[in-house]
């Protein structure tokens, strides 16, 4: 896990085939869920497929310098309310998604693929392009593929020992 990072460069010449998308989306498929209610979905294009222009019109200028080089671009979306009430479809809708991202990016990992999770994109411009279905928000953005550069040294991290005592230190 901690050999992992979001990288700022990716090979624009490695490509992600059509067999490892499927097994990135079948790792998704079977994290757990409040309830099994699976509140997921994910729009995923590929450099040369029409799609992917559909969504890379939509990045920001931050990220459009590295997320178009990579394999493959999925924006994540969550089941987060009942049609188009503001009742709440599942309590979880954005917790498990973020499970079910976690997966598929490790199962990326163990296949040699890199992925940067991003919200640096019009939210707004990007729900109008792909128009989900009422109910469902775009969320994020993940570009997958090989790193073509190296982790930097500095990669910061909270201790354990602050996982655990930091939610109580205002009663200390
Ligand atoms: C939900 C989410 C949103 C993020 N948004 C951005 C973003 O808009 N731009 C960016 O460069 N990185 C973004 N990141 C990547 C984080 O900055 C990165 O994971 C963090 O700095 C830790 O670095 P590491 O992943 O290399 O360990 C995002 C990550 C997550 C999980």
């Amino acid at each position: 896990m901690a050999g992992r990072f979001s990288p700022y460069k990716f090979d624009p010449s490695a490509a992600v085939d059509d067999h490892s998308l499927a097994l990135l989306l079948e790792a998704a498929r079977w994290a757990p869920s409040a309830g099994n209610s699976q509140p997921w979905g994910f729009f995923t294009s590929r450099p040369g497929e029409r799609e992917h222009e559909r969504v890379v019109r939509h990045l920001a200028p931050s990220s459009a310098r590295w997320a178009t080089d990579a394999g493959l671009l999925v924006v994540t979306l969550a089941r987060r309310y009942v049609g188009d009430t503001r009742l709440l479809y599942s309590e979880f809708a954005d917790y498990d998604l973020g499970q079910a991202v976690a997966h598929l990016t490790v199962q990326g990992q163990a296949m040699g693929l890199d992925a940067h999770q991003f919200r640096a994109f019009d939210l707004e411009g990007l729900t109008k392009e792909l128009c989900p279905d009422p109910g469902w928000v775009i969320v994020s953005m993940i570009a997958l593929g090989k790193a073509a550069e190296e982790p930097s040294a500095s990669r910061d991290r909270r201790s354990v020992a602050d996982l655990r005592s930091a939610p109580w230190s205002l009663s200390e």
